[in-house]
């Protein structure tokens, strides 16, 4: 069963843009990336919208619908009413680059500067060995498509653009978790995830956690569990003796 919808959809570009009204047609079972398609076949050629596998693994399509963080290939159009006006802007926490598509280049700056994992010798029979429940604990993690809609959400450089030099955003905060929490690494990043990356910035909202597509729980089972190690390792006092005495 088809009928026509009512989607306003923000165009423009860095200089500034706004929101055009467009009536398209929905077929049943369609998500808002297959309206949004409709619309550039038939109406609107030269919008520009980022998309590539439309199952919801490349992490290409975000966008805010309705001012909701989401994959537009991930979201059914029988979320919303038939006679419900859909709403499409760029992410709002990155520059526009035009209509849909915003430059998300900060992620990767800040993906650039958390050193890389570094494992330990291997030991004398040339393995390296760790416990299962270590193997297992970071694949929540890694199950990131890199969508960056935790980092669009976070209000910390969603409200506050004078924030992103000090603060990486949710996804890298879980990196530095899953990188601490394995026991092969040897870099200290308890340090770094505070003083470098902005840990103390985030006040546990876990807005993050609520628009992931992955479903993985950022804030409590990675940035909880960093800020914990932070505070153990500088409150410990054995631990900060030790820090002030190899720090010479
Ligand atoms: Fe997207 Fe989730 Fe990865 Fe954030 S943690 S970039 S919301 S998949
Ligand atoms: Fe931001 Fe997530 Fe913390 S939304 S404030 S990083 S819990
Ligand atoms: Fe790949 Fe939507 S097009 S996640």
């Amino acid at each position: 069963m088809s009928y026509d919808a009512t989607f306003r959809v923000w165009r423009g570009d860095a200089a500034g843009g706004d929101l055009q009204t467009f009536t398209v047609p929905v077929n049943e079972g369609e998500v808002v990336l297959d309206v949004v398609h409709r619309l550039q076949a038939t109406q609107a050629g030269d919008l520009a919208v980022r998309w590539n596998c439309k199952a919801g693994k490349c992490g290409s399509c975000s966008a805010e619908v309705n001012g909701r963080p989401r994959l537009m290939c991930m979201t059914r159009m029988s979320t919303f009413g038939e006679d419900e006006t859909v709403t499409i802007t760029p992410l709002r926490t990155f520059p526009v680059v035009r209509d849909l598509v915003t430059d998300v280049s900060f992620n990767y700056d800040k993906a650039a500067q958390i050193p890389p994992f570094t494992p330990r010798a291997r030991d004398a029979d040339g393995n390296h060995r760790m416990q299962q429940v270590d193997v297992e604990r970071p694949q929540e993690f890694r199950k990131c498509i890199e969508c960056w809609l935790c980092q669009d959400t976070c209000h910390v450089i969603r409200d506050h653009e004078d924030n992103k030099r000090a603060f990486a955003g949710p996804r890298f905060l879980i990196r530095l978790a899953e990188l601490d929490m394995h026991p092969l690494d040897v870099v200290d990043r308890k340090h770094a995830a505070q003083d470098e990356f902005g840990l103390g910035y985030c006040n546990i909202t876990k807005c993050c956690s609520e628009v992931c597509p992955e479903g993985i729980h950022l804030t409590d089972n990675g940035i909880i569990p960093l800020k914990e190690r932070v505070v153990d390792r500088r409150y410990d006092p054995l631990t900060w003796l030790g820090s002030k005495i190899g720090r010479r």
